[in-house]
């Protein structure tokens, strides 16, 4: 048995197998998955705007006007009129001065990332990020200090604690999802910019899964919290609510010109593809005009949150598109999902690496092209899932942390206000425990070996690059 086979064995017997599902179709609130119809409740088309005839059509008409590619990176020809004009709407929308196409959000977090912090330098990084941070802390080569979910408190005394404040030398960088791509909770914003202000570190947000969804016309957690203009790196991606491929950073023209400058994934990876561009930037302008989506997409959420709550499955009632249905261990994960799909339903099980061992779950995602019918019967569909497993749907909800029903109906009961969002806040003077086995993607990236140095490597590639 060769290596490889010997993983996938391994893989399989702790039910981490992963297997491509095939989608026929655009991502429409339904689809056809393996030629079976279902619901389609796991997309992050959260606008419906991936399959709008209007970003069809400039997607169309880009291919014929500009080409099918690129042709090169940024920095050699691949910098075209579509580029520029998309950067130029999303600098506007986000009200940044400046912005910069990359290839996905993925490519933009490792650029990001690793232009801002190095190995001298420190990277504050909450536990639940996005594993596309993880891996651009990695690349940073810069110490990882892994903060405690949302808790500012844990950030604050790892700032204090770091030795950076006593030698005064290094960069520091807080980063942080704004909402959490498998939780749907939204950090706490305003407080991180005011540690990273009282402790000189520069801060760079993902709104990942914000554009499009959160805040005045869908202009993200940032404009929700009011926080425009004091993120020194927004991070979009245009594979989400912008219904297309690509992602970009909006930062000040200093931050950008330094980002062309050394951002290795813009460099050395080919630009966007025109009708990839035309797409988001038809999606940008359907967001501009008609920001009510982003009301039609919560009232979906919403709805889906009643529906489930009402089928009795503890969770909170909300109006974030994004629903984890935490079942605990990998296989109840799986099962559950391919009895929903049975039922006519796709959410797919998310499972380690990408979230922590034991909270395996169904992330489900609402959608503004949903209707609440549709939320009806998926809630419906995976309490009969539920039942057929002998699984006791008050016991699927949020992950620990987070508000659920139950936490609702006390409250609702003794006071009628919904309760606080309480985390859990272990005691800031407790010492920071790097090897804290969570299992979660940033313990490994602490604990893995460093990669030798290879700047000397690195002057030469950018030599040759520009
Ligand atoms: C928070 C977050 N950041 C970045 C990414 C990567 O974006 P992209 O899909 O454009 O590579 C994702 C994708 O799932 C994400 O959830």
């Amino acid at each position: 048995m060769s290596d490889i086979a010997e993983r996938l064995a391994e893989l399989e017997r702790l039910g981490l197998n992963r297997r491509l599902r095939l989608v026929s179709g655009p991502q429409g609130p339904t689809v056809l998955l393996d030629g079976k119809p279902v619901l389609l409740l796991c997309s992050n088309n959260y606008l419906g705007l991936a399959d709008h005839p209007r970003v069809r059509e400039a997607a169309a008409e880009a291919a014929m006007r500009w080409g099918a590619g690129a042709g090169a990176s940024r920095l050699i020809s691949g910098t075209m009129t579509v580029h520029r004009r998309l950067e130029e709407g999303l600098a506007s929308f986000e009200g940044s001065q400046a912005c910069l196409l990359f290839g996905s959000g993925y490519l933009a977090n490792l650029g990001v990332i690793s232009a801002l912090a190095g190995p001298e330098d420190a990277v504050f990084s909450d536990e639940l990020n996005h594993a596309s941070i993880v891996d651009g802390c990695r690349l940073s080569r810069a110490e990882v200090i892994v903060y405690r979910h949302l808790d500012v408190e844990h950030l604050e005394w790892s700032m204090r604690r770091d030795r950076a404040r006593r030698d005064g030398q290094r960069r520091r960088l807080i980063v942080t999802d704004s909402v959490f791509s498998m939780d749907g909770d939204v950090a706490p914003l305003a407080a991180i910019v005011e540690v990273a202000r009282a402790h000189e570190a520069r801060v760079a947000v993902d709104e990942a899964h914000a554009i499009g969804t959160v805040g005045p016309g869908g202009r993200g957690a940032i404009a929700e919290a009011g926080l425009e203009g004091e993120i020194d790196a927004t991070i979009g991606t245009l594979g989400k609510a912008l219904g297309s491929y690509g992602a970009y950073i909006c930062a000040d023209e200093e931050m950008t010109r330094y980002l062309i400058n050394v951002a290795r994934p813009l460099i050395f990876s080919t630009a966007p593809s025109p009708p990839a561009v035309a797409a988001a930037l038809a999606a940008l302008e359907l967001l501009r005009e008609r920001p009510h989506r982003v009301q039609r997409l919560r009232a979906n959420a919403r709805a889906l949150r009643r529906a489930l709550a009402s089928e009795g499955f503890a969770v909170a009632d909300d109006d974030m598109p994004i629903v984890p249905l935490v079942l605990g261990e990998e296989r109840a994960a799986m099962d559950m999902c391919q009895a929903a799909i049975e039922g006519g339903v796709f959410a797919q099980a998310i499972r380690p690496p990408t979230v922590a061992a034991g909270t395996s779950r169904l992330r489900l995602a609402a959608m503004a092209s949903h209707t609440a019918a549709d939320m009806v019967k998926a809630a419906s569909v995976l309490a009969a899932a539920a039942r057929r497993l002998s699984l006791d749907p008050a016991a699927i909800g949020p992950p620990p942390g987070q508000p659920s029903s139950s936490d609702q109906r006390i409250d609702d009961h003794e006071d009628g206000e919904a309760a606080p969002h309480e985390v859990e806040v272990g005691s800031p003077a407790e010492p920071f425990d790097l090897e804290r086995s969570m299992d979660g993607e940033h313990e490994r990236a602490v604990a893995e070996p460093q990669h030798a140095p290879f700047d000397h490597e690195r002057d030469g590639e950018f030599a040759r690059a520009a």
